[in-house]
């Protein structure tokens, strides 16, 4: 049985904390699933973390629903919410709807995420009256980062968290199921969390979140082009993937590697026979 919206709102009420972590493929899916994680978020963060882009607009719906398949092949218990990438609900209503159905019916997902707050929550309440669970996402909102001029904490004047607060209540009213507070100051955080009926997942929020969400490759060590300094990790995996193929590289080179064991075998009789016909021919004349 796949986890639902409503066992991660049951969560908040029983206070159980929530863990939720990426994942983008279906070898990390699977794994992210058998360990336990009850909510997976196949983020925008794709385009730095696994495309090697500078930032997450260049992501477009496609390569969501590409990598989402993946990760819904790969669970078979975790509740996944597909991040809907930049331009797939801003421009109007019924483009956001049409997009958030693709998430569902193509990819397979079982609810969405979208980044804003006040100014989205007509169309979060649209897409959820469709039947579509919606996760908000507020704070930096990575997909502005050229708005915001750059990965900056939100919230930290009277102004911009009085209008942080509006945005998270808004999402609720709108329907939302959950809110991700990204890059928010602890103390503002703990009041949103107490303010809502509503499940919050923080990242870089502080402890008071009613969960926690981090991007994989940033918990196991796999990406090392930068570390946000609300990444912890969990391992290096980094470490260990360059000192495997380090290895690999040399049992090649060395001929220490394929053995026997890494090897096939076949019929004496028909290497027999391919040996004598091998054999230089006599000449006849
Ligand atoms: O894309 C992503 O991974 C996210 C998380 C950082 C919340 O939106």
């Amino acid at each position: 049985m796949r986890v639902t919206i409503n066992d991660i709102k049951a969560m908040k009420r029983k206070g159980q904390r929530i863990p939720m972590l990426t994942a983008y493929d279906y070898p990390t899916a699977k794994l992210a699933d058998e360990a336990g994680i009850p909510f997976i978020l196949v983020g925008d963060s794709l385009g730095q973390v696994v495309l090697g882009y500078e930032s997450t607009v260049r992501v477009t719906m496609e390569d969501m629903l590409h990598h989402i398949k993946a990760v819904m092949r790969g669970t078979q218990r975790a509740l996944v919410v597909a991040d809907m990438p930049f331009m797939s609900y801003q421009s109007d209503v019924s483009t956001a709807i049409r997009n958030a159905g693709r998430m569902l019916q193509e990819g397979g997902a079982g609810a969405v995420k979208l980044e804003g707050g006040e100014y989205v929550a007509e169309t979060v309440r649209r897409i959820v009256e469709c039947g579509i669970p919606v996760q908000g996402h507020i704070g930096l909102t990575p997909q502005s980062v050229h708005q915001l001029g750059g990965y900056r904490v939100q919230g930290k004047t009277p102004k911009a968290a009085a209008k942080l607060i509006r945005d998270a209540q808004a999402l609720e009213e709108a329907g939302a199921f959950s809110i991700v507070l990204e890059s928010v100051p602890a103390p503002l955080s703990r009041i949103i969390t107490q303010r809502l009926r509503i499940p919050t997942i923080g990242i870089g929020a502080g402890p008071d979140c009613d969960g926690q969400v981090q991007v994989l490759h940033d918990m196991l060590g796999m990406f090392t082009d930068f570390v946000p300094k609300h990444a912890k990790r969990y391992a290096f995996l980094a470490e260990a993937f360059k000192q495997a193929t380090a290895q690999y590289i040399k049992e090649v080179q060395d001929g220490a590697f394929p053995t026997e064991k890494e090897s096939f075998t076949m019929d004496e009789a028909v290497l027999a026979e391919l040996t004598a016909d091998a054999r230089p021919k006599v000449a006849t004349d």
